[in-house]
């Protein structure tokens, strides 16, 4: 049974299916002016089930079109998550720039369990530009060798090794496979199996350089499930080089580094072939605690904002940082506020200072003239408050959700959970994306990142900056964000 629909929770920027249950992003491709997107889909129920790939498509990243459901189940199995790339050179043989998508058949019944031959790769090709599908006949391209999980081909072409790399999470390591023609598939290396965090199975991996200082360096995105930082799903990463076979990191026991440390964005990887060399990525703006308990109908679970990605050196140390795609300004609406040389003496109200009734739907933008502890708080009437801060002690940034909205669709939810701060600038800048039932805080240039979910009983009507350790905001910037705007 549907619950009682709730608008009200219906995110407007941010990606979410019309009806139904949605989990991981897949197949994300830029094709001819057109970002397509693919998700893990059950159509018939708000809760997880018989994986399909659902579709939509944009030519910007935040105006999304629906399309039809692109992969079914069929014999072989559900449809889990995987990628797709554009054979330029026509290398399987589909035909010239077919649109082609690796993806994990998981195929579960009893007998298959025990032998843990369950989960394979295969392939489906498009030559209509993503519109309709067809399952390669040869499938499964990959079989599985007899390990339990066994899943979510990432490919990409890797142009120095010339051939296609696919990087495979395989438990509680990835594995990376090479193939000329997407068919045939060689094992190349494996990763990780002592490195990083292992709380929980490893899943939907991506590999892709970025550069620093001049140099290439490769990112090793890694989800895994349960074991974040915050408790259940998280993502993450490894810094190292890549050499069309392995993956050596750049130390030999690296740090365990998130790319989100909110509770809600995972199993996020980033589009192939964007355009300008940009690194463009999208998370799954849930966690499996509770993405299938979540009060919103009919449908469940949104995307994160679209993200770029970049590497940035603080010290000795470096960094996977997210911003906003440029994209997300398109979404400014009129009425824009812009404020300088707010001093905080206990408590600020912004809120009347603020186009009335506060959106949900707004990119606040700060700057601090030095870093002491404060908290950002938005409040209803039913005495809700969200509340978002830095604490200096800790040198972190959190998230207090504890008393946001009623939680008692799970026990995991509520919480205030905090990221270390990474930047040693004597002030902090963060910006701030609401939608509905989400905040993205992207701190200090996107060294720091949270991503968490609420769900307030009434809309927030209140803005308020608390500091009583002398807080002086020297830029405040409120902008309405909604699609419409062009
Ligand atoms: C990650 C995941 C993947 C799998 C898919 C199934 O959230 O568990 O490993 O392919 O979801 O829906």
């Amino acid at each position: 049974p549907i619950p009682p629909a709730t608008p009200q929770y219906r995110p407007s920027y941010h990606f979410s299916p019309a009806k139904m249950w949605m989990n991981d992003p897949n197949g994300m491709v830029y094709v001819n002016g057109t970002y397509h997107l693919f998700f893990q889909h059950y159509p018939d129920a708000m809760v997880w089930g018989p994986m399909h790939w659902g579709h939509a498509t944009s030519t910007d990243l935040v105006h999304w079109q629906d399309q039809p459901i692109a992969l079914y189940p069929d014999k072989l199995g559900w449809i889990f998550s995987g990628s797709a790339v554009v054979d330029k050179d026509n290398t399987a043989g589909f035909g010239k720039n077919a649109l082609v998508a690796i993806f994990t058949h998981h195929n579960d019944p009893e007998e298959k369990k025990k032998t843990n031959k369950h989960q394979y790769q295969s392939l489906a090709y498009s030559l209509d530009g993503g519109q309709t599908w067809t399952k390669y006949a040869g499938n499964p391209v990959l079989p599985n060798p007899g390990i339990q999980d066994f899943r979510d081909p990432k490919v990409s072409w890797n142009a120095a090794a010339k051939k296609w790399i696919m990087t495979l999470a395989t438990k509680d390591r990835i594995t990376f496979f090479s193939s000329p023609n997407l068919k045939k598939w060689t094992k190349e290396s494996e990763f990780g199996a002592k490195l990083g965090a292992h709380g929980g199975v490893w899943e939907c991996p991506d590999l892709f350089p970025l550069t620093v200082d001049g140099k290439t360096k490769w990112v090793l995105l890694v989800s895994i499930n349960p074991g974040g930082p915050n408790g259940g799903s998280a993502t993450q990463y490894f810094l190292g080089q890549f050499d069309g076979k392995k993956f050596t990191p750049d130390q030999a026991t690296p740090p365990t580094k998130w790319v989100d440390y909110g509770k809600d964005n995972y199993a996020g990887v980033t589009w192939n072939n964007a355009p300008n060399g940009r690194r463009l990525f999208l998370g799954w703006m849930s966690n499996w605690q509770y993405a299938n308990q979540v009060p919103t109908s009919p449908w469940r679970n949104a995307m994160t904002v679209p993200r770029e990605l970049a590497l940035k050196r603080v010290g000795n140390d470096i960094y996977l940082t997210s911003q906003p795609a440029l994209e997300v300004g398109q979404l400014m609406q009129p009425g824009a506020v812009h404020l300088t040389g707010l001093p905080v003496k206990t408590e600020l109200d912004l809120t009347t200072r603020l186009p009335q009734p506060l959106s949900d739907k707004m990119r606040l933008e700060l700057s601090t003239t030095q870093l002491t502890d404060f908290t950002l708080v938005l409040g209803n009437q039913q005495g809700e408050e969200l509340v978002i801060g830095y604490d200096k002690k800790a040198n972190q940034y959190f998230v207090d959700r504890s008393k946001a909205g009623p939680s008692g669709f799970s026990k995991d939810f509520a919480g205030r959970h905090p990221a270390p701060r990474r930047a040693t600038a004597a002030a902090a800048d963060l910006t701030l994306l609401f939608d509905a039932t989400s905040v993205e805080l992207f701190a200090d240039g996107g060294l720091t990142t949270m991503t968490e979910l609420f769900f307030p009983s009434a809309p927030y009507t209140t803005l308020k900056l608390r500091s009583t350790a002398g807080l002086v905001i020297s830029e405040f910037d409120y902008a309405k964000l909604a699609p419409d705007a062009n």
